[in-house]
């Protein structure tokens, strides 16, 4: 069976995902981006599985740093996750837009957001043009219980 693009593409992109924040640091420097290739990865430890680009400023902090915060975004803060994926001046910068503390693990935490998880790498796979990155989860605030942002409802596509 060869691999035909289109179905390809028709099939990964019906994979639900919801839209989270990102948040990593490195010394004085915080950074966040939109991230929707997110899922559990396992209960017990907690797990968490993430893809993040290649060739984008977080990855590398990343990877030096060993560690990610995952904010979960309401259903109603789809303009908070456009900050978050568009180019940026300087390192940090989207975060004008959205205040924040730092965590247990000294990882952003976004005050807006419905919660947020704080997570330590465990393992990494970096083949193709993201990096998958398996967090176990060392922190968890949880700000208020309400719906969390869907991709599916924002129209933007990331995936196929
Ligand atoms: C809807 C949507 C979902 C995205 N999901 C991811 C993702 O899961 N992983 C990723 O690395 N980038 C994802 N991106 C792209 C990043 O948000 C974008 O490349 C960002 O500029 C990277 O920031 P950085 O270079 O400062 O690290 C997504 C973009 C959009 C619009």
């Amino acid at each position: 069976m060869a691999l035909n693009a289109e179905a390809k593409k028709t099939l990964l992109r019906k994979i639900p995902h919801g839209v989270f924040i990102c948040g990593v640091a490195e010394g004085a420097d915080v950074n966040g981006f939109t991230a929707s290739w997110v899922t559990q990865g396992s209960f017990e430890p907690p797990l968490v599985v993430m893809a993040v680009r290649a060739d984008s400023a977080s990855n590398g902090i990343i990877q030096r740093t060993g560690k990610f915060s995952l904010n979960v975004l309401a259903a109603d803060q789809k303009d908070l996750a456009a900050v978050f994926f568009k180019p940026q001046k300087a390192i940090g910068g989207r975060f004008d837009a959205a205040p924040f503390s730092l965590g247990d693990l000294g990882l952003p935490v976004l005050d807006a957001a419905l919660g947020a998880v704080e997570c330590e790498v465990v393992g990494h796979v970096a083949h193709g043009d993201h990096t998958v990155f398996v967090g176990e989860v060392k922190s968890a605030v949880l700000n208020r219980d309400d719906a969390a942002l869907e991709l599916s409802s924002t129209g933007w596509q990331y995936g196929g």
